[in-house]
């Protein structure tokens, strides 16, 4: 069983302004998105395909995918929209200090 841990991301202002943002942070690529004015976190790597899904749109709390604009949301991970149909892993997001974490595990 693995330990869970949390994380420095990002800056909560950059998250913010950028609306999609990557970070790569010990050995995970994530996926951080503002939603009104929440942050959320997912894996990065579409789970249909060879995409980082930061490269794509963040349109009412989904993330289109840029290769096949397959959706999910990035609330809970569930695909929306096909041809995505597996759901991308989320983790969970905490604020502190204007400071954005991570918990990995
Ligand atoms: S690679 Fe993302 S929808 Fe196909």
């Amino acid at each position: 069983m693995s330990t869970a841990y949390w994380i420095y991301a990002a800056e909560l202002a950059d998250v913010q302004s950028q609306e999609v943002m990557a970070v790569s942070t010990d050995g995970h690529d994530l996926a951080l998105y503002s939603v009104d004015g929440q942050v959320h976190c997912t894996a990065n790597q579409c789970t249909h395909g060879n995409a980082f899904l930061s490269e794509g749109f963040l349109i009412d709390g989904e993330i289109e995918c840029p290769l096949h604009q397959g959706r999910f949301d990035v609330k809970t991970g569930a695909p929306t929209c096909e041809p995505a149909c597996d759901p991308v892993r989320v983790y969970p997001v905490k604020i502190e200090d204007g400071r954005v974490f991570v918990e990995l595990s």
